[in-house]
């Protein structure tokens, strides 16, 4: 059997992408395929795809189908699996290959779907969600403190944002003017992002003890200064953070976190990143909405 896939064999800009028929893949150990429902777009994507985490190269070694998560139906069940059955709706985090009809994922960390929770958002959580859990673990704050989320009208930062609230953290978070009002819907302070930065959250709050940089962009001395010490700052993506002693955190997810943030929004207690749908045809011009935040919110691929 057959199904389509999003794949670039070169790297490039988004004229690299291509919708090919390719053979199932098929799970090993440990492993389900499942059948794609939604699969949502990173920045890692694009990222990826430009070549700039290859320098010197011009193509990857095999074709990369891109996509790291998704939410689909479980069709085959890879040996060893006893959790989950075909049929089963599910979602999650992949290595990659999301942007797809058929996905192999590992069936550890894979979560149920509540029937409240719509396709499309499912496949838009797994990379935002771990991120969020992962650097708030690391900031360790208790309730009480305060905690400066520097974008937190994107992805990363409206989870963010919101478990935090949840842990009776405060939370001032950056956004542009025109998501300033998204800001303070999710109970966080907003202030706007970009110059006067230090001013504008200092007229908010009379301390900092903590920041997640989720924006990866403007001034990381700005953020040093609030939290009063680098090892009060954690980024996710800005490129200067060697420069300022600051922790660049990348990868993995705290045991639960899956789980714990699809209960609080069956519950309706936190609500989604917005979600924008486009076709798998349209894959190009979804990663390049992203890469321009010409569109914002989770940008969502449905196969
Ligand atoms: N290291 C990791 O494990 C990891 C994981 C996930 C994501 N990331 C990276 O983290 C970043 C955020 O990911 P995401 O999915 O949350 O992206 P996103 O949804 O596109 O959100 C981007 C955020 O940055 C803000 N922003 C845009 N321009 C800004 C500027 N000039 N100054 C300050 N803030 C600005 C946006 O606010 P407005 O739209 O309101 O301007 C928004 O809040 C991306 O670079 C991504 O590659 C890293």
């Amino acid at each position: 059997m057959t199904s389509r896939a999003v794949q670039y064999a070169r790297y490039g800009g988004p004229e690299v992408l291509e919708v090919v028929e390719r053979e199932d893949p098929q799970p090993g150990p440990g492993q389900v395929r499942l059948a794609v429902r939604a699969a949502s777009v990173n920045p890692a994507d694009w990222k990826l795809r430009t070549g700039a985490f290859a320098p010197g190269e011009t193509a990857p070694r095999q074709p990369v189908v891109p996509g790291f998560d998704v939410a689909g139906v479980v069709d085959a069940v890879g040996e060893g699996v006893t959790t989950l059955q075909v049929g089963d709706e599910v979602l999650g985090g992949t290595s990659g290959g999301a942007q797809a009809e058929q996905v192999v994922v590992d069936a550890d960390g894979l979560v149920a779907r509540p029937a409240a929770l719509s396709w499309e958002v499912a496949g838009s959580l797994a990379t935002v969600v771990a991120t969020a859990y992962r650097v708030l673990e690391r900031l360790g704050l208790a309730p009480g403190q305060v905690l400066l989320v520097h974008g937190a009208s994107g992805g990363v930062g409206v989870v963010a944002t919101q478990v935090a609230l949840a842990r009776g953290i405060t939370v001032i978070g950056t956004a542009s003017g025109r998501h300033q009002d998204d800001v303070r819907a999710l109970g966080a302070t907003p202030v706007v992002h970009g110059d006067d930065l230090v001013d504008h959250v200092r007229a908010a709050t009379d301390r900092v003890d903590a920041v997640l940089d989720a924006a990866g962009k403007g001034s990381l001395a700005d953020l040093v200064a609030l939290a009063g010490s680098p090892d009060r700052v954690v980024t996710i993506a800005h490129p200067d953070a060697d420069d300022h002693g600051v922790e660049f955190s990348s990868g993995g997810t705290v045991d639960g976190a899956l789980a714990e943030f699809v209960g609080m929004l069956a519950a309706g207690t936190v609500r989604a990143p917005e979600v924008v749908v486009y076709p798998l045809e349209q894959v190009g011009r979804a990663q390049e909405d992203n890469r321009t935040g010409a569109v914002s919110g989770k940008l969502v691929i449905v196969p």
